[in-house]
């Protein structure tokens, strides 16, 4: 068990670098779509205005190469503004003797938000004088950004080793109830996998064929365990690297008694044809390209979804981005959404597709990670939850 906030005691007037994930989805204009991990960091920062430590606030957002205007973190402490009851403050640095002064003159119970820890290069690479200079600001460090906590990089790993730290409310949540999911499910475990790419996702589902009872297998990631099975898939997109992973996989769950589900029907286009028109077919053959899982297939899958006490979603079962190709994904939601099951959804596209089919308040937890919460799931641990101090036990 890991230290946590709650641990940390005397907190006024202290000096907390709480470690957030306000990667949040932006439009080509720097615009922010969608707000989520913005939300779910509150009641940590709430929770420390409460105790009336000085909270800086310290995040990266996107992948910038050096200083990128679209990527400050500015219009974040704008939304915190509105979102907290106390003062917000921003700097745009992240280390640095102006830094310490904007600490020293904000108020107990205030908050200060740091530039993108990103804009410096310093940060991925985990280097540690670097980290020295931003945990010179603090007395403590909290990581509350598990979306980011499979990444070893100085504010997220590097920070843990040099300062007395714990997990945020945030951190503790998703560690919780994903164990609880993967080491204790219940039974029947349903596991919907989408998505494009096989890679990455071999070792979790060989993970999952352990604890779930059925894994459910649509996206762009299906075609690929489609050619391994034998079927056609005409020009739809398969990672040949992966097939003979796929096979294995398929070998494994016929040999232990699980069910892999593909898809029997594909909404599809001719590639060739002048006019790219919609079809639906039980086979895809020639120039054909699958885009999204067909009818008989969205009720094979509610079938399955029916029946579950537990489901676990990560990935798209289709390009569903486009209006065209977003049935499947977005029926499946509905129908996780609305089933009796315990439902977990991970990955940032997925919660969108939640999102769209409006369903967010009916699923029992939506994970902030995406990469990270595939890792947690396959290795049940990550290196900067691993970091972080035990719990002294009394
Ligand atoms: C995420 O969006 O999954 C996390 O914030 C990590 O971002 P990264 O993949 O750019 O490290």
């Amino acid at each position: 068990m890991k230290r946590t906030v709650k641990d940390l005691i005397n907190l006024e007037g202290k000096v907390v670098l709480l470690r957030v994930d306000f990667n949040v989805p932006l439009d080509d204009g720097g615009k922010i779509l969608d707000t989520t991990r913005i939300k779910q960091s509150l009641p940590t920062i709430k929770y420390l205005i409460k105790q009336k430590a000085k909270v800086v606030l310290i995040s990266h957002l996107g992948r910038p190469q050096g200083f990128e205007i679209r990527k400050s973190l500015w219009p974040i402490a704008l939304i915190l503004i509105n979102a907290l009851p106390t003062s917000v403050h921003f700097i745009n640095k992240v280390y640095g003797e102006d830094v310490k002064k904007r600490i020293d003159e904000i108020g107990n119970g205030e908050v200060l938000l740091l530039e993108n820890v990103r804009f410096y290069k310093e940060e991925v690479e985990c280097d540690m004088e670097f980290a020295k200079k931003i945990a010179s600001l603090g007395d403590y460090f909290v990581n509350d950004a598990f979306g980011v906590a499979h990444r070893k990089h100085a504010t997220t790993y590097g920070l843990a080793r040099l300062m007395p730290n714990a997990i945020g409310m945030l951190m503790e949540k998703e560690v919780q109830a994903l164990s609880e999911a993967v080491e204790n499910p219940k039974h029947p475990f349903v596991f919907v996998i989408g998505g494009a790419k096989v890679e990455g996702k071999i070792n979790l589902i060989l993970k999952l064929l352990d604890s779930a009872d059925s894994i459910i297998i649509g996206g762009a990631m299906a075609y690929t365990f489609l050619v391994a099975s034998g079927v056609a898939v005409g020009e739809s997109k398969v990672y040949d690297e992966s097939v003979a992973y796929a096979r294995d996989i398929l070998n494994i769950a016929k040999e232990r008694g699980k069910k892999i589900i593909l898809p029997v029907d594909h909404v599809c286009i001719h590639a060739n044809a002048k006019r790219k028109k919609v079809v639906v077919a039980s086979e895809i053959v020639d120039d054909m390209v699958g885009y999204d899982i067909g009818p008989k297939t969205i009720e094979l899958f509610k079938e399955e979804i029916q029946h579950a006490q537990q489901i676990l979603w990560n990935g798209p079962l289709g390009k569903y981005e486009e209006a065209k190709f977003a049935k499947g994904t977005i029926e499946i939601a509905k129908a996780i959404a609305n089933s009796n099951a315990y439902s977990i959804v991970g990955g940032g596209d997925s919660v969108s597709a939640i999102k769209m089919a409006k369903v967010e308040k009916k699923i029992n937890l939506i994970s902030t990670g995406g990469g990270a919460t595939l890792k947690f799931i396959e290795q049940g641990s990550l290196p900067c939850i691993d970091v972080i101090q035990d719990r002294i036990e009394i």
